[in-house]
This record gives C-alpha cells, structure tokens and sequence, in this order.
C-alpha cells in the first residue's frame, strides 16, 4: 500500500485502534494528523511516528465539540496543506448497562461521541474534500453496528448511526471524488475492550480463538484509504473473524 505524501487525519489516535491506524498510514507514507482528547495519549503518539521518520502533527479535538472538530480540519490543512485521508475513530464503550436501565446521562455521552462525533468529522472533512474534489474516509463504526449486543444499547445504536450515515455520505460524494467506508471491527485487544471481554466468558471462545490485535484492523483500514480501493464506496466491512457471519 502506497500512501506516499497523502495526508491523513486520525481520532482517537491515542490509543488502541487509532494508534494503530496512525502507525499503518504513517508507514506507507502518510503525514499524519493525530487527533484524540487524551493530551498525553495523542502527543505520544505523535512522538511515535515523528521518531520513526514519518511527518506528523498532533492536536488536541474532543470529536463531539463542533468548534473543536472544524478547528482539527483546518488545522490539518494548514499544516500540512491538504486533507487526502480521514480515519473517524475516536469512540467510547460508555457504561455497560441494559436498555432498561441504561441512564440517559449515559446515552447522551456515547451517541455524542461515537456518533455525533463522526457526523461532525465528515461534515467538515467533507467540505475540505469536496473543495479538492478527491478523498477517502473511513469510520470505525464495530460488529455492533451490525448485530445487537446486550447491555450496549446506546453503543450499538451508534454504531448502526454510523453505518447508515457512512452509507449516505457514500452516494452524496462518490460521483465528486470522494470515497467513504466503514469498517466495523469485532471485539479488539485493546483498553475498550477489557469490559466487554470480562463480562462476557467465552467471547474469545465464541468468535475464533483469538482476537484481533488492532494492527489487523488497521490494515484494512490501510486498504480503503489507498487508492488500490478506487472502486470502493459506502462499502461497510466486517473485521471480526467472522463473528457476525454467524
Ligand atoms: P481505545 O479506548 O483504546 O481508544 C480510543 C481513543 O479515542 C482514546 O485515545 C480516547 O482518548 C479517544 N477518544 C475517546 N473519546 C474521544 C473524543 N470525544 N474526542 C477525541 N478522542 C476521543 O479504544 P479502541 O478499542 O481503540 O476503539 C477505537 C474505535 O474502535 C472506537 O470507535 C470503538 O468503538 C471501535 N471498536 C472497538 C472495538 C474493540 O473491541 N476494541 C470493537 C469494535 C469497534
């Protein structure tokens, strides 16, 4: 995969998936926003890929403050002059409670996040991409967001959100130049994922052995952001060992 002097912007690059993601684009030769809330997290990252030869900025965005996302994009162009690549990551799992118990203070904090957050990033993205009339975005949205999951009511419902908003952006843009896709991972090693696979024995059993290190998804993610994916629109991709095959 070739990435050679595109720009990419990354949520949530702190930790887990996004990392990952940011480290992958970066060694094909991205020049990589890092976005994420977490200061120490994202400026360590940043760190990371700066060490290892690529060109990188970093910047601190909570992705469901509408100021703070339009600030990221213009950042991004201003740094490194275009916007070819957006990878909307950031997410939370919020509390793990049943839809007849889940607190609205709960609800309101994931949709925020884990949706709201990827329509304000694509609304703005998508005004930088469609000014240049090329680009490609990928949303992490999960196996959630294909199947329920009890006790996720609001992270599942999300994530179905971003999936449906993924598939409309997709065919308002595609004929402009602009690709959008999702990829939805299954349960991944990472520090979002420890409660889930506490509370739920067996899950590891269930899917395929072993889970998937974020390295793996961020290859996928690697893939729809290239251009080797020029045909590829509003396309949402399960990687998850199959899980939801099921
Ligand atoms: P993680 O918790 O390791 O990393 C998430 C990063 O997002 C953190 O650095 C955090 O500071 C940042 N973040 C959270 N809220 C933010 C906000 N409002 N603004 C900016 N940054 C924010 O999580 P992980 O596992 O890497 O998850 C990444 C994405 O993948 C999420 O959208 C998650 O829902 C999704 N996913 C994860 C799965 C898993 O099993 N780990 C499975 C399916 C989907």
């Amino acid at each position: 995969m070739n990435l050679t002097d595109k720009v990419a912007l990354v949520t949530g690059a702190g930790s887990g998936i996004g990392r990952a993601v940011a480290v992958r684009l970066a060694a094909a030769g991205a020049k990589v926003i890092v976005a994420d809330f977490n200061e120490d997290a994202g400026a360590r990252t940043c760190a990371e890929l700066k060490k290892s030869g690529a060109e990188a900025a970093w910047r601190r965005t909570d992705v469901s403050k509408t100021d703070e996302v339009q600030e990221l994009v213009a950042f991004a162009t201003r740094t490194f002059g275009r916007l070819d690549c957006a990878v909307n990551n950031a997410g939370i799992q919020g509390e793990l409670a049943s839809t007849a118990e889940c607190s609205e203070q709960n609800w309101d904090r994931i949709v925020d996040t884990n949706l709201k957050g990827v329509f304000l990033c694509m609304k703005y993205e998508l005004q930088e991409m469609l000014r240049r009339g090329s680009g490609a975005i990928v949303n992490i949205a999960s196996n959630f967001g294909l199947v329920g999951s009890p006790q996720m009511p609001a992270y599942s419902a999300s994530k179905h959100g971003v999936v449906g908003l993924t598939k409309t952006a997709a065919i308002e843009v595609a004929a402009r130049g602009i690709r959008v896709n999702a990829v939805c991972p299954g349960p991944t090693l990472t520090p979002l994922a420890q409660a889930v696979i506490e509370d739920t024995p067996g899950i590891i059993d269930a899917i395929n052995s072993r889970l998937p290190i974020a390295e793996e998804i961020a290859q996928a993610v690697a893939w729809l952001c290239s251009d080797e994916a020029v045909f590829v629109v509003g396309g949402i991709f399960p990687v998850d060992g199959g899980y939801v095959a099921q």
